[in-house]
């Protein structure tokens, strides 16, 4: 499979989530080999929409000329896109944001009806896509964090597009947290094992990826700087 990764982190490879990432792409490569590329996205050219949709109304041409050709190709010639990105103000970063902005030459103006709802119709086969969100943040707390960009998420890509989305995500770059993190990258791994056998992640292994991995008093002294032991 053609694998996709989006990494929405402006710190690159350095990037808290990219570790959940990497277990994540393992879990997969596991059951079968992929190919994986990772754009990082902070270090490609990809100007703002101007929002002047000729795009979608002259076959998909869009009128700024940067990095989003190739890009947009390369998301069309990919099985799965992986985003991966930190939580900031509660939604994706402005980097990542831009380029999915950019993604609209792929569909029309011409509009229809799917359920209660309207979406644009396509003028680029993109229906064998699927696509995968890991998120970490920072808080402790999942709950009055994470709302926003999920819902953002099943907007843009259905109900059923995976997301996981972690707190205390800055703790996969602290060596001392490996006795916490070590296991839980183990449960991430699982996750993309199940994910390449079957497409999905059973509830069970979500269930356990929903449990913090340090209690929320504890990692909110950790990073006050009054205790330790995480
Ligand atoms: C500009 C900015 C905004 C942030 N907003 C949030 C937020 O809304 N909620 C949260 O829990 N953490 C927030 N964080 C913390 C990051 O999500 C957290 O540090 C994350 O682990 C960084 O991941 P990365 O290393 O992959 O970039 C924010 C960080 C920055 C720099």
């Amino acid at each position: 499979m053609k694998i996709m990764v989006l990494n929405g982190s402006p710190k690159g490879d350095r990037s808290d989530c990219m570790h959940m990432t990497r277990a994540f792409l393992a879990g997969m490569d596991s059951v079968a080999g992929q190919e994986v590329h990772t754009l990082h996205v902070i270090d490609r050219h990809i100007e703002y929409c101007k929002g002047c949709l000729s795009c979608m109304r002259n076959g998909g041409n869009c009128v700024i000329e940067d990095d989003m050709k190739d890009i947009l190709e390369e998301i069309l010639g990919s099985d799965l896109l992986v985003f991966s990105f930190p939580l900031y103000g509660f939604a994706m970063p402005a980097p990542l944001k831009a380029l999915l902005d950019r993604t609209l030459p792929l569909g029309k103006m011409d509009m229809r009806k799917v359920g209660e709802r309207y979406e644009h119709v396509e003028q680029a086969d993109f229906s064998h896509l699927r696509y995968v969100m890991i998120c970490g943040c920072g808080f402790p707390n999942a709950k009055g964090n994470f709302e926003g960009v999920l819902q953002q998420w099943r907007l843009m890509f259905g109900p059923d597009a995976l997301a996981i989305t972690v707190p205390e995500a800055p703790m996969f770059n602290a060596p001392e947290a490996a006795g916490v993190t070590g296991p839980f990258l183990e449960l991430v791994t699982q996750a993309g094992r199940e994910y390449a056998q079957s497409g999905a992640v059973t509830p069970e292994t979500m269930e356990k990826l929903s449990v913090p991995m340090i209690p929320d008093e504890t990692y909110a002294a950790i990073v006050n700087g009054g205790a330790s032991g995480a």
